[in-house]
């Protein structure tokens, strides 16, 4: 039995109408100045600002929490940065930064949490 002419048409292109929206790019980046160690790493949006300070040989912690941190779990508190530029580029503070750093200047952050959405410029072991 032979299909019906029906089931074989090719379904036509709808054209768009409207605003088209510029296409938007499929990298953005954003720079992390580690001002102690005289670095500056480029990260994709969003990056975590801990994952990128150790791939790029960035010494977060001191001696203590070298030998004992949780890992970025967000659970020590031993991954603290100073932000001297562009807090208003990181990720807001995560409720365990506010009970781990409600005694700290509001420019700590913890490394593991902090999101990076633009250029900032941290210091490490504040
Ligand atoms: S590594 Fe433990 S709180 Fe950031």
């Amino acid at each position: 039995m032979q299909p019906a002419d029906t089931d074989l048409q090719a379904v036509e292109p709808v054209e768009e109408v409207g605003v088209k929206e510029s296409p938007k790019p499929a990298f953005q980046s954003a720079s992390i100045n580690f001002v102690k160690e005289g670095k500056e790493v480029v990260a994709a949006q969003g990056a975590n600002l801990r994952i990128k300070a150790i791939e790029n040989q960035v010494d977060l912690y001191t001696f203590g929490g070298k030998l004992m941190n949780c890992g970025g779990a967000g659970q020590c508190g031993t991954c603290i940065v100073e932000v001297v530029e562009g807090m208003e580029n990181l990720s807001p503070r995560t409720a365990f930064e506010e009970r781990k750093l409600k005694k700290k200047p509001a420019s700590y952050r913890l490394a593991c949490q902090a999101l990076v959405n633009g250029p900032v410029s941290v210091k490490t072991k504040p």
